[in-house]
């Protein structure tokens, strides 16, 4: 061990672990992919002030959670904490949304950063893949994106999560609720915090994890009530879309998302095998940002999903992903000669696509073999110096414990021919 530990609240992914983070990763873009999804990438840090704009100056992820810090050229920057409000500067910046083709659909994976307390599941560096549709208000553009999602997890096997879905209005019918909302919670009898909340952000007080605040709010009103008639017949075909797709989701009147930034369409997929760190997604449409962050009007929608909570529900659900060997054949070399020989023999092979390994280290026969097994390579080929006198090496298959000798110069094909 060296002096050093991986920072608190962070951990590394290694292999063989590692590899199912990667097939996560690929189940989830390749629906993307192949519905008009291009890739797109920003770094990893921005100026500190779009996420104050975009996320929400009321924000725990604002206030509590943001790695800010001032470069020596005295820019106030911040470890990105989400990408949506990065990707949305990323596309007006360059004028993507100018091209005449919206929406702009683009989809993104990488590292996230939050200063919270860390615990199972929640941790201070995280990955998310997400994807974002930017430009277009079309109802079936949220089915679209929640439809895509259900069907990413599908694929890795996932079967107990559940997609919880609301609608948290728009800009003419969320300022009364707000109101209405807001006058109910003066009445209660609340903490000052949380009296605070409700003056600068009482939906966020909706959200309260604690069961005697939300004992207090069970006749708290509903935004559902208060949606006005544009809201409710987007929200209804939304709705409709997906029943007719066969996606199964909750209703839940209640649902208000960590990020400000949503209006009408919101949703969370929760997995029930987590704990308390049960949203493994979430996303909605956030038809006002561009303009928070200085652009233009293009209503949007979008969504992330945890990688290492979809890895953590995989373990709940005791599913392993299908993570091809990395290796197929495993070459021993017994002295200089055989090493010379057999290194040309792995390059050769893996320029043709087989995957192979080698012992290097100039190791003894046992030592090797010992390598090769842990290689979970399903070929080993050991060439000795009574091998080499005949221009033979030896073929052992790793299932069979079967081992024959071939020429030298047959290598490739009979184990291409063997792999298929
Ligand atoms: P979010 O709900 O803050 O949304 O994060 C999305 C997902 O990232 C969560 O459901 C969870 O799986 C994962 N996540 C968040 N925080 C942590 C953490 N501390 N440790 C591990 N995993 C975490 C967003 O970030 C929005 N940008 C999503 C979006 C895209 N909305 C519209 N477009």
């Amino acid at each position: 061990m060296s002096t050093f530990k991986a920072p608190k609240g962070t951990y590394d992914l290694l292999p063989p672990d590692s590899a199912k983070y990667l097939a996560v990763r690929e189940a989830i873009a390749a629906p993307l992919r192949n519905s008009g999804y291009g890739y797109i990438e920003t770094p990893g840090f921005e100026n500190v002030e779009l996420f104050a704009r975009g996320v929400g100056e009321s924000t725990d992820i604002v206030t509590k959670e943001m790695y800010v810090f001032e470069t020596k050229g005295g820019d106030r920057l911040a470890l990105r904490p989400e990408t949506t409000a990065a990707v949305l500067r990323a596309v007006l910046e360059a004028n993507l949304h100018k091209a005449g083709n919206l929406p702009v659909k683009v989809w993104y994976s990488g590292s996230q950063y939050r200063y919270e307390r860390p615990q199972k599941g929640r941790y201070r560096h995280f990955s998310q893949v997400g994807a974002e549709a930017i430009g277009a208000e079309d109802p079936a553009l949220d089915a679209e994106l929640i439809i895509l999602a259900d069907q990413s997890y599908r694929a890795l096997g996932l079967r107990n999560f559940r997609i919880l879905l609301n609608s948290l209005g728009d800009k003419e019918c969320r300022p009364v609720y707000r109101a209405a909302l807001q006058d109910f919670l003066r009445g209660l009898d609340l903490d000052e915090d949380t009296l605070r909340r409700a003056e600068i952000n009482p939906l966020r007080v909706l959200d309260d994890k604690r069961p005697d605040v939300q004992k207090k709010l069970t006749d708290a009103p509903l935004l559902r009530d208060y949606l006005c008639d544009a809201c409710k017949a987007y929200h209804e075909e939304v709705r409709s879309l997906l029943v007719a797709q066969g996606v199964v989701f909750e209703d839940d009147t209640k649902l208000v998302r960590g990020l400000d930034y949503y209006t009408r369409t919101t949703f969370e997929f929760v997995h029930d095998g987590l704990g308390s760190q049960s949203a493994v997604g979430g996303g909605g449409r956030y038809d006002g940002l561009s303009e928070m962050i200085g652009g233009p009007s293009l209503p949007s929608v979008g969504w992330a999903l945890g990688v290492d909570r979809t890895v953590l529900a995989l373990e709940a659900e005791g599913i392993e992903p299908d993570i091809p060997s990395a290796t197929s054949v495993f070459a021993v070399p017994l002295g200089e000669e055989a090493r010379r020989i057999l290194f040309a023999k792995v390059t050769e092979l893996r320029k043709n696509g087989v995957a192979a390994d080698f012992s290097y280290g100039g190791k003894g026969l046992k030592a090797a073999m010992k390598a090769a097994n842990r290689s979970g390579a399903r070929y080993t080929l050991v060439l000795g110096e009574r091998d080499l006198a005949e221009g033979v090496v030896q073929l052992k298959d790793m299932e069979s414990g079967e081992q024959i000798a071939i020429g030298v110069n047959e290598i490739v094909a009979e184990l291409e021919s063997r792999l298929g």
